[in-house]
């Protein structure tokens, strides 16, 4: 029986036999960038060390992943903190047969509604940072937000929950979490924007009603119709399901649970930065033929909702931010991964030549530390991913400041 979009997702991907809920977990069917490599984990140590050292080293400091997957990247952070590493990288990622979902392209050229942030990472290259009073291993708590059921090898110092803890003072990171947030999907037809009801075993739609107020303020503050659905001669009206006249305008992915949820878990920082890693798009520029899919077993497939598959979209990385930004009160950042991860140091370049003159050990070790964060930073792939900044509460004169940074000014 046909059904909104956002019930068919909930139940395929977090239902009883839901996708992500139950057998080997994200890792086994796509790749982020926290599988991609371990340069990642890397430059989010360094992240946490500077965020620590604004905070003024609080008695417990944070880290909380929302949507953790199997735990592998609090995993990887764990044992670094834990044998004191300050989040250089130390080794070179491993080369994956499963490709990485969707980078989008439009996600390279959008250019809008972005604010500079009080907050944003040190560069690589700036000097050292104060020594923590109490070492941050002794002070750290990780902690694990997943639907699926804590795996047996888990270290036990990761605390395994499926609620966003509250009064988080640290860092609270979601990487390709929001994408997988529920959500409806509309039509735009001579009668208006209609949601679109999706049969789960089939994956065929048809046209259901008229779109409720709340998500009708959502579409037009933030999927403008495209030129050509408000009467433009370019794209003439095609047959939508249930044989209405479609506009033209394509479908629309209602970003308001990806609002909604981000703004839930930035509500639970009392202190620190919530940080979204994610593939999307901003209001000039949606996709307006919709960025639905599904991904099974390292193949892209259609986005049937029946647990068989993940199901995803493109995430508005705009409107979520805004709606963090209401919760947190403190101006936001949004650019790319690969800027992020060069802020931090990572920034996928070879060495200089002179180092192997210099250091030919340390030389090798550049090199394949430069070629394992080559593929975080493919602006074509995990590099174009969004990296939403979001910080609540830090005090502006304690912050790292990376105006020195070429990265920073190149924030969108
Ligand atoms: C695409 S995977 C990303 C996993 C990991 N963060 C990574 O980057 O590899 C999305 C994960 O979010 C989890 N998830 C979705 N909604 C959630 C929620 N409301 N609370 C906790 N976890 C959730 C899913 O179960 C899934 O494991």
């Amino acid at each position: 029986m046909s059904m909104p979009w956002r019930a068919a997702m909930q139940q395929a991907l977090y239902g009883p036999s839901g996708f992500f809920v139950t057998g080997t977990g994200p890792a086994a069917h796509f790749r982020t960038s926290v599988h991609a490599s371990p340069v990642f984990a890397s430059a989010l140590l360094r992240l946490i060390h500077q965020l620590d050292a604004a905070l003024g080293f609080p008695d417990r400091f944070d880290v909380v992943d929302v949507g953790a997957g199997r735990g592998e990247l609090l995993r990887s952070l764990s044992s670094r903190v834990t044998v004191g590493v300050s989040g250089e990288p130390t080794r070179s990622g491993r080369s994956g047969l499963i490709p990485a979902r969707a980078g989008s392209p439009e996600t390279l050229t959008a250019t809008a509604a972005v604010r500079p942030a009080p907050f944003t990472p040190a560069s690589g290259s700036v000097d050292p940072l104060p020594a923590a009073p109490v070492p941050l291993a002794r002070r750290v708590r990780f902690t694990a937000v997943e639907l699926a059921p804590r795996p047996d090898d888990l270290p036990e110092q990761i605390t395994w929950t499926n609620a966003i803890p509250t009064e988080v003072t640290g860092l609270l990171i979601a990487t390709e979490w929001l994408d997988n947030v529920p959500l409806d999907l509309a039509t735009h037809t001579e009668n208006g924007w209609h949601y679109l009801l999706v049969d789960p075993t089939t994956g065929a739609e048809t046209l259901g009603e008229p779109v409720s107020p709340v998500d009708l303020d959502w579409l037009t503050t933030w999927w403008p119709l495209p030129p050509a659905a408000r009467g433009g001669p370019d794209d003439p009206p095609h047959t939508v399901p249930d044989g209405h006249s479609s506009t033209g305008s394509g479908r629309a992915e209602i970003g308001r649970t990806r609002d909604e949820a981000w703004a839930d878990a930035v509500g639970h920082v009392d202190r620190g930065l919530a940080l979204a890693v994610d593939y999307g798009h901003l209001r000039g520029d949606r996709p307006f033929g919709g960025s639905l899919t599904g991904y099974r077993g390292g193949r892209q497939v259609p986005p049937v909702p029946n647990g068989s598959c993940d199901v995803t979209a493109h995430v508005a990385m705009d409107s979520v931010a805004s709606a963090g930004g209401r919760v947190a009160r403190c101006a936001y950042s949004l650019g790319s991964q690969r800027e992020g991860l060069r802020a931090l140091g990572a920034d996928g370049g070879r060495p200089p030549l002179s180092l192997a003159a210099r250091d030919p050990a340390g030389y090798v070790r550049a090199l394949a530390e430069a070629s394992a964060a080559a593929e975080l930073t493919d602006p074509a792939g995990l590099g174009g991913h969004w990296w939403l900044w979001q910080p609540v509460g830090v005090p502006a004169d304690g912050l790292p400041s990376a105006q020195s940074s070429p990265t920073s000014s190149e924030r969108r």
